[in-house]
């Protein structure tokens, strides 16, 4: 049998395991769709038994095609969507509660209040980050406010939390290894991105035991064995990264100032500052890039929350686009340039304004507007967005002289030239858009020696694809100043 290296990908849609071989060739994919449950008005959870299930079923799938082709995997990496926080019956492996994801809004009040107290220039001190109900701490403080009996249960060491990897890798361990690595945890707002420890401090501001907290070890450390099914022998599991740390390195953004762009369910840029933290002016966060062979980089991110869910709420909440992919041939299909502007702010808005509460809108609609003119408009406010932040970027010193795309949403070639336009920068998308796997198959594949450190994956799979900026600039100049407007008037209008 040839050797090679599993990636489980456990994002906010859906769970995948992709089987890699040593020239990250894919051998075998399986995926299956996750159930979004919205219990309330700005409440997102997921079954993280679901999240389990899934992940033993497209493991095994993987696996068993893997096999038929003459491949065994010695090597697992896991990377997932972050910040989304599971508590789970140390005892039991049980959760006490649905996982509380990344995108829910609950713990807006209790921001405010902590923001109120003055303590939000600490936590970005400590963490890089900045205030808001994304980041897991105050998700993890809820969970054990108000489940019941569950802060006597931390306190008394009967309770373990941890962002979706580190749930999964207990599972995958028998319950044996409670650790994350150091992307994941510095999403927590819990996380010293200085001394590269839990902060004792954030800990008693947050109310959280230290004691229900994961090891935080490098990505490339060693998690412990997983026993899958389809698997003959134990899986050594060698890599973690959060998902979209996980992509920055599927895209070899290991020089400072290399910068990628993952449009999923949300987008996020992030930028590679190599051994500097660079604080943002400009309501950015700073987090950990990665911890590789025992070297530290770090990222300057930005944050958007609706990229490809604005397309599904098009699709699922409104109807009026049949599938995602459409949207290509809608926006081909508009004879002239559309004045609609779409502020997508279903969940509120990330960086650079950071509005728990904002809610979206839609300007300029008229009789003729139709079902192509408002998803043209979703997939121009991606761009937008996206400008936003290389401006809030380039106002910190921090320029890319180019942007590498990927993610399911990067498939759509108008999308890739509305953002070269847009952001007038040359936008470069690989052939395997799959690029979060293919970072946490890379970190595993090169701890455990079946890839080469200098090996360049994002160069495999045929070729890229590259869109360079032909806007007009006053043509750019006056969307870009439309879309200013847009955001002022819904800034106003949520207060
Ligand atoms: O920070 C949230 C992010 O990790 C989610 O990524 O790809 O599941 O939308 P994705």
């Amino acid at each position: 049998m040839k050797p090679a290296i599993l990636a489980i990908d456990q994002g906010t849609t859906s769970t995948r395991a992709i089987v890699f071989d040593g020239t990250m060739e894919v051998i075998a994919t399986s995926q299956q769709d996750l159930r979004q449950i919205y219990p309330s008005g700005g409440w997102v959870e997921h079954d993280a038994e679901e999240i389990w299930r899934a992940t033993l079923h497209t493991t095994r799938e993987a696996l068993g095609t893997a096999a038929d082709k003459g491949f065994a995997v010695q090597a697992l990496g896991i990377t997932n969507q972050r910040e989304t926080v599971v508590v789970w019956d140390r005892e039991t492996g049980e959760p006490i509660h649905n996982a509380i994801v990344w995108q829910d809004r609950r713990t807006t009040p209790q921001c405010d209040r902590l923001r109120a107290d003055g303590a939000e220039a600490l936590i970005a001190e400590r963490t890089g980050l900045l205030l808001d109900p994304y980041f897991s701490a105050t998700k993890v403080a809820w969970l054990l406010d108000n489940v019941d009996g569950a802060h006597a249960a931390a306190e008394e060491g009967r309770l373990a939390c941890g962002t979706i990897d580190s749930f999964l890798l207990c599972r995958l361990t028998g319950g044996k290894v409670h650790a994350t690595d150091v992307t994941n945890a510095s999403r927590t707002s819990l996380f010293n991105i200085r001394t590269m420890a839990w902060d004792e401090d954030l800990l008693a501001l947050f109310g959280i035991p230290a004691g229900i907290l994961p090891e935080v070890r490098d990505c490339d450390a060693e998690f412990g064995m997983a026993q899958l099914a389809g698997s003959d022998a134990p899986i050594a599991i060698r890599g973690i990264a959060g998902d979209q740390q996980a992509a920055l390195i599927g895209q070899q953004c290991f020089v400072p100032g290399e910068a990628k762009a993952t449009y999923g369910t949300g987008a996020f840029i992030l930028l590679n500052t190599g051994e500097e933290i660079v604080r943002s002016e400009h309501r950015l966060i700073s987090t950990v890039a990665y911890r590789l062979g025992g070297e530290l980089a770090y990222a300057l991110e930005g944050s958007i929350f609706i990229a490809g869910a604005g397309m599904q709420w098009l699709r699922d909440g409104l109807g009026i686009v049949e599938t995602s992919s459409e949207s290509e041939a809608m926006a081909r299909s508009l004879e002239e340039e559309t004045d609609i502007v779409f502020v997508p702010a279903l969940t509120g808005l990330g960086a650079p304004h950071w509005l728990p509460d904002a809610r979206g809108s839609i300007f300029g609609i008229s009789r003729s507007t139709g079902p192509a003119e408002i998803a043209t408009a979703m997939l121009e406010s991606v761009g937008y967005q996206t400008a936003d932040l290389m401006t809030a970027m380039a106002s910190d010193g921090m320029e890319a002289g180019t942007m590498r795309v990927d993610g399911g949403m990067a498939r759509n070639d108008w999308m890739c030239q509305f953002l070269a336009d847009i952001l007038d920068v040359p936008i470069e998308r690989p052939a395997n858009l799959e690029t979060t796997a293919v970072g946490a198959a890379y970190i595993a594949g090169r701890a455990t020696g079946l890839i080469d450190a200098e090996f360049r994956p994002a160069r495999k799979g045929g070729e890229a694809a590259r869109f360079a900026p032909a806007m007009e600039v006053d043509v750019r100049k006056a969307k870009l100043a439309r879309w200013q407007d847009a955001i002022a008037a819904t800034k106003r209008f949520s207060g």
